[in-house]
């Protein structure tokens, strides 16, 4: 008889970096309803564990730990801290990032090197240190937060140096998906666009209007959708899938 497809993840450990909240908390939420432990990594110590608890709270397994991913070092560290509490990471959700906005000739290089580091390096750092553990179990989820700014050159928010890190992720996503494959780990990114979260908060009114306008779907996204897109690709239910991007945008990209 064949095995009914199911979403369950029970007993992985999920690692989810930016996940004190907005569509970081609810991935890693939604993760542990589907029976995963999550490691809810964030820059904020506080923050992070304030959010574990809540998951807690919820029956969810959820371990709060600090980092920043723009920083190698860090990154080790905090795989290494999941290692010795729990074991190796079976699901990596680089979700952790910045926006940032704006005319690219106001963009200093400071600021182009932080969204970069942030937005882009850090992924290449994450999945640098949970790729080993994978490759020797043949076995392991890769998971990346890009945006629709990364196909379309920015545009809602985001400007030209957030979209060119987002396609730099949407890049290295198939190079992971290439690279992985041999090892039975598969690399997927989501790619949103308007989502409700802090991040999103400071849009103008009128700005917002326009980009509904433009929405088959007319309403912006929850961070519950990105974070059901998210389960679907961590599950066994995707183990065919990888190297995609999926939008989860409400149409705006239907074109
Ligand atoms: N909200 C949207 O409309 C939207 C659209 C497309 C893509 N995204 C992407 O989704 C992801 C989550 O966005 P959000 O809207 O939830 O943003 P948010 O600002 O609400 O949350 C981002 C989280 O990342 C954390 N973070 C930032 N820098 C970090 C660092 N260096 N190290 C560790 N953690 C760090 C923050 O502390 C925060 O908890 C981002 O990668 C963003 O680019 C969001």
């Amino acid at each position: 008889m064949n095995t009914p497809v199911s979403l369950a993840i029970t007993g992985r450990i999920a690692l989810v970096t930016g996940a004190a909240r907005g569509i970081g908390f609810a991935i890693a939420q939604a993760l542990g309803q589907c029976g995963a432990r999550v490691v809810v990594a964030d820059l904020d110590l506080t923050a992070a564990q304030r959010a574990a608890a809540q998951l807690g709270g919820q029956g969810i397994e959820a371990l709060g730990l600090a980092v920043d991913v723009s920083d190698e070092q860090q990154v080790l560290a905090m795989v290494a801290a999941v290692r010795m509490q729990w074991g190796d990471v079976d699901i990596l959700v680089n979700n952790a990032g910045i926006v940032s906005t704006g005319p690219l000739l106001e963009v200093s290089a400071a600021e182009w090197n932080r969204v970069m580091a942030i937005d882009l390096t850090s992924v290449f750092y994450c999945a640098k240190a949970v790729l080993p553990a994978m490759m020797d179990r043949r076995a392991g989820r890769i998971i990346n937060i890009a945006s629709v700014a990364g196909k379309r050159g920015g545009g809602l928010l985001g400007n030209s140096c957030y979209a060119a890190a987002k396609g730099g992720v949407i890049a290295l996503t198939k190079g992971l998906a290439r690279e992985g494959g041999p090892f039975n780990i598969t690399a997927n990114a989501v790619a949103p666009a308007l989502t409700d979260t802090e991040m999103t908060s400071v849009l103008a009114p009128d700005a917002r209007a326009r980009v509904l306008a433009d929405m088959p779907l007319g309403r912006a996204g929850t961070p519950r959708d990105i974070a059901a897109a998210v389960c679907f690709l961590a599950s066994d239910a995707a183990a065919f899938v990888t190297g995609e991007i999926m939008d989860v945008d409400g149409g705006y990209m239907r074109d």
